[in-house]
């Protein structure tokens, strides 16, 4: 297992680490052609933009839609990357996601299965279509030693897990951010030119919002999360924190509407205050906050009759739900 060796993003020089960077994926790639996955977060954009500094039109950037990203964010993100000159091809996978995770309740298998969506399925297709031998990602160091300590499989992590490849997939990856956590990403991100809306851009996990639904993520169920998340989004965004989000759960509990007896859902309400997702300890959020955005909710969300906020750490917590 080749050991990785940490950058933090205090002692990092950004501009010679973007050069050598852009040097290393030339002499990787030699002639040929790359893929990569942008979904908009601060290491997907950030690993296009040193792509894009080193290959040009041979990096081939995609945006798959899997069905389990936020309202609008598939057109939002290519509209950004558009007016930095980089043309993002979005790829409709919503099918393939959705029968991915169908009947999946477990953690671990639901990670496992958007690997499998994204790698296997999707992400082969794209390397055949477009004669690519490798895969450029942006995986950072948190993500790794998460995988790692079998705490959750990342998404995006094989090599530390054994795992070639080429032999599970058919092509190589590359990853130019592994030496980094989230607060160095943001510095390279900036050094690169992406605008605020990107290099300040909330993390948003891989498994995307089915990684905030506990039990199956059907399609109504990763609607109704869409919806809580993109309310809490809108109510949230004054807040200063690393990151917050809606969790729906697969429990149910005694609510009324209308003078009427309603089972219905409940969303958990996290927000974090981290430097770089290796500790994390809930946000104070003012009390009126939270019930100006519960009583939201529980309006605009069909079906919602309880909303809780999470007050504990990570650890023992984790940021994420799944
Ligand atoms: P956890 O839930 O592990 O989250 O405390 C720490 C940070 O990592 C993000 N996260 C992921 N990011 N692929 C990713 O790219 C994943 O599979 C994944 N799981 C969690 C999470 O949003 C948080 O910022």
């Amino acid at each position: 297992m080749p050991e990785v060796k940490e950058i933090t993003a205090g002692s990092m020089n950004t501009e010679e680490f973007i050069h050598n960077k852009v040097a290393e994926i030339r002499q990787i790639v030699g002639s040929g052609v790359v893929i990569n996955a942008l979904s908009g977060g601060v290491d997907s954009s950030a690993v296009t933009m040193l792509g894009h500094k080193a290959l040009e039109d041979r990096l081939k950037t995609y945006f798959i839609d899997n069905g389990i990203m936020r309202q609008g964010e598939p057109q939002q993100i290519v509209s950004v990357f558009e007016k930095l000159g980089v043309k993002v091809e979005i790829i409709d996978a919503r099918a393939e996601f959705l029968n991915a995770l169908k009947g999946i309740t477990d953690p671990e298998e639901k990670r496992e299965a958007i690997t499998q969506a994204f790698y296997k399925k999707v992400f082969g297709n794209l390397v055949k279509k477009s004669g690519a031998k490798y895969l450029l990602q942006g995986t950072i160091l948190t993500d790794i030693d998460e995988t790692v300590a079998g705490i959750k499989r990342q998404h995006n992590v094989f090599e530390q897990l054994g795992i070639d490849p080429q032999e599970a997939f058919g092509y190589k990856i590359i990853e130019p951010l592994v030496q980094l956590r989230k607060d160095g990403v943001r510095k390279v991100a900036l050094a690169l030119g992406l605008p605020s809306s990107i290099y300040n851009r909330m993390p948003f996990p891989g498994p995307a919002l089915a990684a905030r639904i506990i039990g199956e993520a059907t399609q109504e169920r990763i609607s109704l999360v869409r919806k809580a998340t993109f309310i809490l989004e809108q109510e949230l965004e004054s807040v200063k924190a690393f990151q917050y989000m809606a969790i729906l759960h697969n429990d149910r509990v005694t609510g009324m509407r209308d003078n009427k007896r309603e089972f219905g859902q409940q969303i958990e309400i996290r927000c974090w205050d981290s430097i770089d997702a290796r500790k994390a300890h809930p946000t104070q959020i003012s009390f009126g906050a939270l019930e100006k955005l519960a009583n939201r909710l529980v309006r605009e969300v069909p079906g919602v009759v309880s909303v809780t906020y999470n007050i504990a750490s990570k650890p023992p917590s984790t940021m994420e739900a799944v």
